[in-house]
């Protein structure tokens, strides 16, 4: 079944990665224009040489075990997404210091993939892991907002519904102010 895939779901993909990474800290940015989507994910975990950097870019390759699906589409379904825009895509990756993916993906272009829903992304990225660091910094244009996993976990249950109601107009009204602003 065909499923529409937007941006949101490979940031989800690739924050799957860095929690998986061995890290315990990550980087989340997200730079949007009229004209582009920017985004970069960055985990300071076991990293990939140049040899794994390349077999992760093959869709058949996956360190995942015990799974039915035998091979992982994360990064090399990114890189397709993104370069199909005519954006652009890089790993930067250090063994046993960690990795950075950036993806440029263009909006304007006839082949790129809907933004989605940028509040509930952020939502699932703060609940995939409970003891991951994740620093968020989202800008629209020339506006901005921060995120701290680490604070906001220590403040609100995210597993409780009324705490996540109340991060998720939290998020949303963030998200409405950053796109005011900018009027
Ligand atoms: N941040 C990272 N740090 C270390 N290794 C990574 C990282 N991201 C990806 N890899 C390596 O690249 C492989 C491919 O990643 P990819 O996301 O494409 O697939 P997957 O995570 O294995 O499966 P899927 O994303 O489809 O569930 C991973 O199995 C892992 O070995
Ligand atoms: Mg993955």
């Amino acid at each position: 079944m065909a499923t529409l895939r937007t941006i949101c779901d490979h940031i989800l993909d690739i924050c799957e990665n860095a929690i998986n990474s061995g890290g315990n800290t990550g980087y989340l940015v997200i730079i949007e224009t009229k004209n582009n989507f920017k985004f970069t994910i960055s985990d300071n975990g076991r990293g990939m040489d140049d040899l794994e950097i390349k077999k992760a870019l093959d869709p058949f390759y996956t360190t995942k075990r015990n799974r039915k699906k035998k091979f992982g589409v994360g990064l090399s379904f990114l890189k397709f997404s993104v370069e199909k825009t005519g954006g652009t895509f890089n790993i930067y990756s250090k063994k046993n210091k960690g990795t950075n993916i950036n993806a440029n993906f263009i909006l304007s272009n006839i082949d790129c993939q809907p933004v989605g829903d940028i509040t509930t992304m952020i939502l699932h990225v703060l609940n995939m892991s409970n003891n991951f660091h994740w620093k968020i910094t989202r800008f629209y244009n020339k506006n901005g907002y921060n995120i701290d996993s680490k604070f906001l976990k220590e403040n609100f249950d995210l597993t409780k519904p009324s705490d996540l109601k109340i991060i998720k107009n939290y998020i949303l009204n963030l998200e409405k102010e950053i796109k005011e602003e900018d009027k």
